[in-house]
């Protein structure tokens, strides 16, 4: 288990924690290759509870993006004073230790947010909806990963290092509660890669194939996923809770509802988040989402189509020098991203990087991109959101 975090068996349901969720057996120790890849080094000495930190609450501290949280905290020494662990009445009563001390997780309710400056909160957009804006009355600063806020206007979508200045109006410590939304984390996946493209040559258009891990439908997703292999392999029939149909040695379009246009909302999530993260309004943004079995990390195939011309050298040396960003595009060994390779790991990988021998000239680029969604696609996201606040 991760020294930061451990939880502890209070009640006789609680089910062991998948390997492949933070705390766990890291996927990456199991990775045949050695890489440049960065993670936030976890620290032997923690300074981060002191009297000067803002007060937190972590809002589905028991979920997989909520586990994330309390370990992204922790690798980056994230100062606060005092931190109150929610999850639903089925896990209150549960005991965690997080860097050394213990908690007792507490069922979220509408008094949960009496004295908290910062609440990032994973528990799902309903919950969000019915908390956040609670929250926020109190004079919490809210960092939601759920969808309910990512669209209305004055909330601001934020990646940090695509479009900071979107949120440089909400300040810590005037006692004014904000509401600041998380991306899809396909969409900040996605546009961690194509925006320091995007701010040379333009995009005005982009083309996005997903192949989404099982971590992208949370907990229990990921645990569907070991369970139906083994059953697979045992030649039982598999148990389909999660999913409606067969996820392992299969793949399928995202289980997201379809909408009238024939897309799914997580397509079109990519299509209206890449348009207000960019604030531009003519991007001509298309997608398909698709689920394939992989347990951590996503991946993704990205077309661009650029204003002005942009070849593949001049592309891979800004890729090289962006910020979260890594290359990897050997060609002559083959080697190029994989999901395996990016999980538990901060930076998005990026490689395939070619002209696009449909489009004319330099005016076209595909690249293969793959991240790990419950850190930079979800928890370090808004980690890194929550310290722009401090
Ligand atoms: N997984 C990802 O990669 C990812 C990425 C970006 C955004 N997100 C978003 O983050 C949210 C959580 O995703 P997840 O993958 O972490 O899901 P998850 O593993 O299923 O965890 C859900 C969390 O929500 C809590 N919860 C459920 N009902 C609640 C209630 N009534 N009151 C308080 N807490 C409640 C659960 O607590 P109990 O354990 O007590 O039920 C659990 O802690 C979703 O909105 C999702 O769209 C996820």
């Amino acid at each position: 288990m991760n020294a930061a975090m451990n939880f502890t068996a209070a009640t006789t349901t609680t089910k062991p924690h998948s390997p492949f969720l933070t705390g766990g057996v890291s996927l990456l120790r199991t990775s045949p290759t050695l890489l440049p890849l960065h993670r936030s080094p976890p620290s032997s000495i923690r300074m981060s509870l002191r009297d000067d930190g803002p007060s937190l609450a972590v809002v589905g501290v028991t979920g997989a993006v909520g586990q994330e949280f309390l370990s992204v905290l922790s690798d980056r020494d994230f100062p606060y004073r005092s931190i109150k662990l929610l999850a639903s009445k089925r896990s209150a009563g549960k005991e965690m230790t997080f860097e050394g001390r213990n908690y007792v997780v507490e069922e979220l309710t509408a008094d949960s947010f009496d004295d908290v400056d910062i609440a990032l909160f994973s528990a799902g957009g309903s919950i969000s909806k019915q908390f956040g804006p609670l929250a926020v009355e109190k004079g919490t600063i809210v960092v939601d990963n759920s969808s309910a806020f990512r669209m209305v206007d004055d909330v601001p979508l934020v990646i940090p290092e695509v479009n900071p200045d979107a949120m440089a109006h909400i300040k810590l410590g005037n006692g004014k509660g904000a509401l600041i939304a998380n991306p899809n984390c396909s969409t900040i996946i996605c546009l961690m890669a194509a925006t320091p493209l995007h701010r040379r040559a333009k995009v005005t258009r982009m083309v996005v194939s997903t192949y989404q891990a099982a971590s992208g439908a949370g907990a229990a997703a990921m645990e569907e996923l070991e369970l139906q292999t083994r059953e697979v392999l045992e030649g039982k029939p598999p148990t389909c809770n999660i999913f409606s149909q067969q996820y392992a040695f299969n793949l399928f379009s995202h289980n997201a509802p379809i909408l009238s246009n024939g897309y799914n909302e997580e397509e079109m999530k990519l299509v209206k988040e890449t348009r207000k993260i960019w604030n531009d309004i003519t991007v001509r943004v298309t997608a398909t989402c698709i689920r394939v079995p992989v347990m951590r990390a996503h991946a993704e195939s990205v077309n661009l189509q650029f204003e002005t011309p942009l070849d593949e050298d001049t592309a891979r040396e800004i890729l090289e020098n962006a910020p979260g960003v890594v290359v990897i595009d050997d060609r002559p060994s083959n080697q190029f991203p994989t999901p395996l390779e990016v999980s538990n790991k901060d930076d998005v990988a990026v490689g395939r990087i070619r002209r696009d021998v449909s489009q004319d000239g330099d005016s076209g680029l595909e690249i293969f991109v793959c991240g790990d969604q419950i850190r930079k696609g979800a928890a370090l996201n808004a980690v890194q959101i929550a310290e722009m606040l401090l």
